[in-house]
């Protein structure tokens, strides 16, 4: 898996790092604050939520929901689709989404509208990864690890058709990957 790999952009210790630095902001930011939820965007966001909810020291709650843009490809479809809900209810609480990457912003868009909607106290986006170039709707994430460039990238979470998401650094795919038929 790691031959598929072109170039790695951010390594597993960079990333340790500033996933560190995070977890401070958020410890000194929500001090005090009871009625936290950390709701984390499956499946991407998993493997960044957990190294991060790890290093909180806040009374947090973790929740989860699924969305889907993409439809296995390489660019993003446009419309956003809920495929599994929160198990709690969001009322009154302090939200901190996390998310692996914003790219056009519409998961986000699509995700603060629905939590404002059901009456959050407040709503946080933490991002470990930024695409800036790639944005459609006007969203921008609270937090944010790093900026990167706007290519098509794979591991710490994000994924190829399912694969690469157990890569502990974020990279790009040799182009000819891209040819190649998984089975
Ligand atoms: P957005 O709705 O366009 O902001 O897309 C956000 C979602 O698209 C992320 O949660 C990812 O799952 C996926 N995504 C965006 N860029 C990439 C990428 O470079 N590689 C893999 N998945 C991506
Ligand atoms: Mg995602």
């Amino acid at each position: 898996m790691n031959n598929d790999i072109e170039r790695v952009i951010y390594n597993q210790q960079q990333i340790d790092q500033r996933v560190e630095e995070l977890a401070e902001q958020l410890n000194h930011d929500y001090a005090g604050k009871k009625n936290l939820v950390v709701v984390a965007v499956l499946t991407g966001a998993i493997m960044f939520t957990m190294d991060l909810y790890k290093r909180l020291d806040l009374y947090a709650h973790i929740d989860f929901v699924d969305v889907s843009s993409y439809q296995g490809g390489t660019s993003s479809t446009g419309s956003v689709k809920l495929l599994h809900d929160l198990k709690n209810d969001i009322k009154g609480k302090d939200v901190i989404i996390c998310e692996d990457i914003v790219d056009t912003g519409r998961t986000l868009k699509f995700l603060i509208d629905l939590l404002k909607g059901r009456g959050a106290n407040s709503i946080k986006i933490c991002s470990i990864f930024d695409k800036p170039e790639g944005r459609v709707v006007d969203v921008h994430a609270d937090y944010v690890g790093f900026d990167v460039p706007n290519e098509f990238l794979v591991g710490y979470g994000l994924d190829y058709q399912g694969l690469y998401r157990n890569l502990p650094y974020i990279g790009v795919l040799k182009p000819t990957v891209y040819q190649k038929k998984h089975d």
